[in-house]
């Protein structure tokens, strides 16, 4: 059968997970954590299981629920979205992201992404009959080259995605960076993707720029943001995508046709979590920077070189002073010969640098970290 994809195969992030089972290593890889969500939250969703919350709920997300996320979005981000036109929950931020692409882009139109980038943006924009444009960041933080997106722009450029906090460098962007895309896209029909997942973890007091704090901005943006990450829990891919009405329209052409629905009971049971405990998402950055330090304490020992981490639960290590291999052939040794799983770079990219940096995940249990550090410390 002729590909539609001749160049994809199976994403990095699932390669390195069945590796780590396979040779029993401890696995840093893939992004999830390897602790349980609240057990309130358990409780509500076997609660609501058991209360026959089974059917077909809303195409665009239970009101309940929309009804939090536009709460959340005003607290958090000053913006008061209107839940039943602007708020839809889609079965994974990864469902929103290829919803939000195809119902923008078509056959002969140019997506801006920046590389390294999640690996679900560039087949979306494919299979759409788009082309990516792919931008690298710029070293050593990971920061986007506004003049170069300048020089990008043409007349079939049709989205920019960006991610922030960024996976897997854990850059964030600031307000500058948000202000210079509202003035690159002003006066143009180009729409923005933002692929917020990570927001609730931004560390050392740093603000989660997200584009819906932008007046300007958000009148043209698609945010994506995943209770996965949120919530520990991203087994139950449930995700939700705010825009304004004309971009949500659309969207939920998409969506109809792609989920239609995402389950109920989940749905029921994290709306009432959200209304019963929202310090939960308000403590996390906490949370998290104290994994951050704990991982970057134990491995201060190490020969790995680590990168600033000043957001999502990702760490990145130059792995330069251990190993000459290639970042592939490493974390391959790392995981079959010494028992821990990370993920390599160069996947992230259209045209893969000499780069030297593998990705730790560190949304692990303590003692999960410490069996890892004792091992990469010994290299
Ligand atoms: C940057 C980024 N976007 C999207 C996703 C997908 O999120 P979900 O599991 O909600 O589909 C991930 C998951 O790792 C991610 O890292």
């Amino acid at each position: 059968m002729r590909s539609k994809l001749p160049n994809i195969g199976t994403t990095i992030f699932t390669v390195m997970s069945t590796m780590a089972q396979e040779y029993g290593a401890i696995n840093l890889s893939q992004g999830f954590p390897d602790f349980d969500c609240p057990e309130r939250l358990r409780e509500l969703v076997a609660h609501y299981l058991n209360d026959r919350k089974n059917q077909y709920p809303p195409m665009v997300g239970i009101p309940a629920l929309r009804e939090q996320i536009a709460r959340k979005v005003q607290n958090l981000y000053g913006f008061s979205a209107d839940m039943d036109q602007e708020v839809t929950v889609t079965s994974g931020a990864t469902e929103a992201l290829f919803d939000a692409i195809h119902a923008t882009v078509s056959a002969g139109d140019e997506v801006i992404v920046f590389d390294p980038a999640y690996d679900s943006y560039d087949p979306a924009i494919s299979l759409a009959g788009a082309e990516a444009i792919h931008i690298p960041l710029q070293l050593p933080d990971f920061s986007i080259d506004w003049d170069r997106v300048r020089a990008c722009i043409t007349t079939r450029t049709r989205l920019i995605v960006i991610n922030t906090p960024h996976n897997p460098s854990g850059a964030v962007l600031n307000k500058a960076d948000i202000e210079t895309l509202a003035q690159i896209t002003r006066d143009t029909d180009i729409y923005v993707l933002s692929d917020e997942v990570y927001e609730h973890m931004v560390f050392d007091d740093g603000v989660h720029e997200s584009v819906l704090r932008h007046e300007e901005l958000r009148q043209r943006s698609f945010a994506v943001f995943s209770f996965g990450k949120t919530y520990h829990a991203t087994g139950w891919k449930l995700a939700y995508c705010v825009a304004p009405p004309s971009l949500t329209r659309e969207f939920r052409k998409v969506h109809q046709f792609v989920t239609f629905t995402s389950p109920s009971f989940i749905q029921y049971a994290i709306a009432d979590f959200m209304r019963e405990c929202p310090q939960h998402a308000i403590e996390l950055p906490h949370f998290y920077q104290e994994k951050r330090d704990t991982f970057c304490r134990l491995l201060a020992n190490s020969r790995f070189v680590l990168k600033p981490s000043r957001g999502t639960y990702f760490q990145l290590a130059d792995y330069s002073a251990v190993s000459d291999a290639t970042d592939m052939e490493f974390v391959k040794q790392l995981t079959q010969e010494k028992g821990v799983a990370a993920i390599p770079l160069s996947p992230f990219y259209k045209k893969a640098p000499d780069s030297t940096l593998i990705r730790f995940c560190f949304c692990k249990d303590d003692a999960t970290l410490e069996a890892a550090a004792h091992i990469l410390c010994a290299l």
